[in-house]
């Protein structure tokens, strides 16, 4: 079993990376941000209290994250392994996963980083939110997200740097140019 933590500020191709790796790779795909989405979609007390963080650009609360992600992530019989999308989010976050994953003897494989200007994921994010339908992709929200990160996930890096997972990825290329790399990183792993 692999388990993969894809990291990176907003709007770095999280998401669209996944897509990729799972449907290549079927792997199980862990988006904090869609499990929390889709909870406000279907109009939950729990859809409701992330939401009051989301739209401000804020971290929701680890408990409310931990409790679905779980939920989640045990709802699937023997799979292939994991992607973590947008999780863990804060050195609390990292430690309660690893501490999970390692009791049940599947620890976290590598930590693929895909690094993108700030500008660039930026402008990304703007161009997305023509058509997304999100609540924080707007200019002064986005602004807070980059901020959030680097005040509260940005250090994970030097946590996975120190465990020897941490791979970058340079993500400033195509869609198709940073999947290849991505795609060279995971066939060394399972090879
Ligand atoms: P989350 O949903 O995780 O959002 P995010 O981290 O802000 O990142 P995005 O989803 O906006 O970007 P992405 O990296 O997935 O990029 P994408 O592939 O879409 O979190 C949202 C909120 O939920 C948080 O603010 C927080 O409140 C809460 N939350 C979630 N997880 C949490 C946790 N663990 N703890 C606490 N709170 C949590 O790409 C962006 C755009 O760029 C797309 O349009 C795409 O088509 C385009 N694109 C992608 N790659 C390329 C490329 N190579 N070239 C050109 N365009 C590209
Ligand atoms: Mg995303």
């Amino acid at each position: 079993m692999i388990n993969i933590i894809l990291f990176g500020a907003p709007g770095t191709g999280k998401g669209t990376q996944s897509e990729n790796i799972i449907n290549k790779y079927h792997l199980v795909h862990l988006s904090t941000g869609d499990i929390m989405r889709e909870e406000i979609k279907k109009g939950t007390k729990i859809g409701a209290l992330a939401k009051s963080y989301i739209d401000k650009g804020l971290l929701v609360p680890d408990s409310v994250i931990f409790k679905n992600l779980y939920y989640r992530a045990t709802s699937h019989k023997n799979p292939n392994g994991f992607i973590f999308d947008g999780f863990p989010r804060t050195i609390n976050q990292a430690e309660v996963l690893d501490k999970m994953l390692n009791k049940k003897g599947f620890p976290i494989s590598i930590v693929l980083y895909l690094d993108v200007t700030e500008k660039e994921s930026f402008n990304r994010i703007m161009y997305r939110s023509q058509h997304s339908g999100r609540a924080d992709d707007t200019e002064d929200i986005i602004w807070k997200r980059i901020a959030v990160y680097h005040e509260q996930t940005h250090p994970l890096l030097e946590y996975y740097k120190k465990q020897q997972k941490l791979i970058p990825i340079n993500g400033m290329g195509t869609i198709d140019e940073v999947f290849a790399l991505i795609s060279k990183e995971i066939d060394k792993l399972i090879n």
